[in-house]
């Protein structure tokens, strides 16, 4: 990006980007996928390039902001922070200054939200969250366009936000970045979070932000939470970063495991998600992640999807 050119948008956290743009998120998401599948070469993003910064592992993120910049006729340049002077502490703000010279968006894997927004506040191009210890924004924007692609009602993707609306998603599990990402999204979007969490490892609706209490719903039971839910998720026991915790997790959240049982009390067309890496028998029996409600491979490619929707929006602004 030109020196001067202001107007930047970074993608920190769920409630970056308002409802109406959410929408078109999810038009222009189901556009591109379709080109995908049938073929047809789409790429607004030639001469683009994407750096990713990954503080953390990953698979999906990483494979599909790639190959998503990529097919854009975008290139892209991966660091860690092993193999970057972000290991040997130089500052992230000086890094951003240098980076944000050399590519026109920087995707960002790291721990405290802090980080990323400091290295957003020094940054001359977007700057997207490919997941802190606070907020996966990401993640949900997939899970999201799953939910419509599945149960959508009417007949175009401008009836988003209908078919979220008055509908309920339970949460069962730890109140991490998942759960804090989730309940913006219901405060974004108009429908309401039940969440479950063992004592200890609750959400905190402060750090979310959230403008409408009600759309929250806390449950002591994970059964509860799922009476009558449309969309049953979960997520891992223990996040990364948080591994010393691990054996402790494992005793606390015993009965935090989505079960036929919960998916029984909940919508009969109810549908089942995990943003993956999954641990059967920990937070979800085989039988339901790999069970006939489960659209959890769905909820993984349309990652790609979705972020390629994201980096043209942040990048190009809206097409047409
Ligand atoms: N769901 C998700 O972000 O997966 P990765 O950790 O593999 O990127
Ligand atoms: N809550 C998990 C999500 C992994 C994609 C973590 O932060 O490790």
């Amino acid at each position: 990006m030109k020196p001067g050119m202001s107007l930047i948008r970074h993608y920190l956290q769920f409630k970056d980007l308002r409802a109406e743009e959410y929408v078109y998120l999810f038009e222009r998401a189901a556009i591109i996928k379709r080109r995908f599948k049938n073929y047809e070469k789409y790429q607004p993003l030639v001469d683009r390039t994407l750096a990713m910064i990954f503080e953390k592992a990953s698979t999906r993120t990483r494979v599909s902001f790639e190959a998503g910049m990529y097919q854009m006729g975008g290139s892209v340049v991966n660091l860690t922070s092993g193999d970057s002077q972000l290991g040997r502490s130089e500052p992230i703000e000086d890094t951003a200054r240098v980076i944000s010279r050399m590519v026109d968006i920087v995707m960002i894997r790291t721990f405290e939200q802090s980080k990323l927004e400091g290295f957003a506040a020094h940054s001359r191009v977007p700057v997207i969250n490919g997941l802190t210890n606070e907020y996966h924004p990401c993640q949900i924007l997939a899970d999201l366009f799953t939910y419509i692609e599945h149960r959508g009602q009417g007949q175009g993707e401008a009836d988003a936000l209908a078919s979220l609306r008055g509908r309920t998603v339970a949460w069962v599990g730890d109140g991490n970045n998942m759960a804090n990402t989730w309940l913006q999204a219901a405060d974004t979007l108009g429908f309401t979070l039940h969440i479950s969490t063992p004592s200890g490892y609750e959400l905190d609706p402060k750090l979310a932000g959230v403008t409408n209490a009600a759309c929250v719903k806390v449950f002591g039971n994970p059964l509860d939470a799922c009476r009558g839910a449309h969309l049953v998720t979960t997520d891992v026991w223990t996040s990364m970063g948080y591994e010393a915790e691990n054996e402790a997790r494992k005793k606390a959240f015993a009965r935090w495991c989505v079960s036929r049982e919960m998916m029984a009390v909940a919508q009969p067309d109810a549908l089942f998600m995990h943003c993956l890496p999954a641990h059967r028998g920990e937070e979800v029996e085989a039988e339901v992640i790999d069970g006939p409600q489960s659209v959890v491979w769905d909820e993984a490619e349309n990652r790609m999807h979705v972020q390629k929707a994201l980096m043209e929006y942040l990048l190009l602004g809206r097409i047409g």
